[in-house]
């Protein structure tokens, strides 16, 4: 499909009306892509096996409500989320913003979402194979005191209906999430979830914006506790690698976010040693730039924005780029 009419209609409308339209169009299968395989991509997420390492980042299906659709976007997992025990409705719109000269976005979205309840209904419903995480947040409202009650009824409810869990202490856009962050209180929140259950793995999303030593405290401390992995990285409040200055509140994606999205990688597998996965996120928007993040230690890989700015084909020709830097002939 060619992207460039399309785009242009998308990009003629305010930035979430065009959201809402494109998983519309998504989930009704009228947008798809070609599907990609490939030898030497091959790989596995928790034991199963996927034909690439390419999936979508949490945020784009936060209500999984085109679950079925991904695999034929060219996608090999998707991260559905961030889903709160209660349904809200997030910070006041408009609150998703297009940065066009940057291929970049500025969300505060404030995870608006259906609820765990809902979500779980839809996890059920299924038909797709492909893996599924769930990314687990606390409800606006909850203080932070209390979060763990809300990570806990989060896995309760959908433990046994996916493939792994993300803890998502790094949205800049839930006041003082990102105080979750917290060595301890990552212990204590993963203590909890692996009292639920053993067996569904449990990542945990950091943030790009804490320090180099405290993200590595982090993810070790995280790991020791018994997760599985990091998802690494979620938005920026940083404003730098723009070319024009930007007045909008919230985390920014994109390439702006590419440089400090690899370093994060690059500390955080330094810190957990070889074993765990990471899944390397923010500002992927080609093959290069997904060899990259491989080469800091990511595992496997997500996007958001480039799905935006390169639309349905997005994954097969990021997956078609990063399979050459693999093929023996370069
Ligand atoms: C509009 C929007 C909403 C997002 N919502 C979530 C979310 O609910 N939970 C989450 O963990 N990350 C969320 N993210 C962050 C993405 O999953 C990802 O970490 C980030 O955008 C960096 O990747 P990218 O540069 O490929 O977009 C959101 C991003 C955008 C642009």
């Amino acid at each position: 499909m060619n992207y460039s009419i399309l785009k242009k209609l998308l990009f003629s409308m305010d930035p979430e009306r065009a959201h809402n339209f494109a998983m519309w169009a998504i989930s009704t299968g009228l947008v798809r892509s070609a599907t990609v395989t490939s030898p030497l991509l091959r790989t596995s997420i928790f034991g199963k096996e996927i034909p690439h390492p390419l999936g979508l980042a949490a945020g784009f299906d936060k209500n999984a409500t085109a679950l079925d659709h991904w695999e034929s976007l060219g996608f090999s997992f998707v991260e559905v989320g961030t889903v709160t025990p209660l349904p809200q409705s997030g910070n006041p719109k408009p609150r998703l913003f297009r940065l066009q000269n940057d291929c970049a976005l500025i969300n505060r979205m404030g995870f608006n979402n259906d609820g765990v309840a809902a979500i779980a209904n839809r996890l059920e419903a299924r038909q797709t194979r492909i893996p599924i995480g769930v990314n687990i947040g606390k409800n606006k409202w909850t203080p932070n005191e209390h979060a763990l009650e809300d990570y806990a009824n989060c896995m309760r409810a959908v433990h046994h209906l996916c493939d792994y869990v993300v803890v998502n202490v790094s949205s800049p856009n839930t006041p003082g999430l990102r105080d979750l962050q917290s060595a301890d209180t990552i212990m204590r929140i993963l203590d909890k979830l692996v009292s639920i259950s053993t067996r569904t793995p449990i990542l945990v999303k950091i943030s790009p914006d804490s320090h180099d030593d405290e993200l590595a405290e982090t993810a070790i401390r995280a790991i020791e506790s018994g997760a599985a992995g990091i998802v690494a990285t979620n938005t920026t409040l940083a404003r730098e690698g723009l070319s024009m200055a930007v007045e909008e509140d919230g985390g920014l994606s994109g390439p702006p976010l590419a440089s400090r999205a690899a370093a994060v990688c690059r500390i955080v597998r330094q810190a957990i040693g070889p074993d765990p996965t990471i899944i390397g996120v923010g500002g992927i928007d080609s093959g290069q730039v997904a060899k990259e993040r491989i080469d800091a230690g990511a595992n496997l890989l997500q996007i958001y924005t480039s799905f935006v700015y390169r639309g349905p084909n997005a994954a097969s020709e990021i997956v078609g780029e990063l399979e050459g830097h693999f093929s023996p002939s370069s």
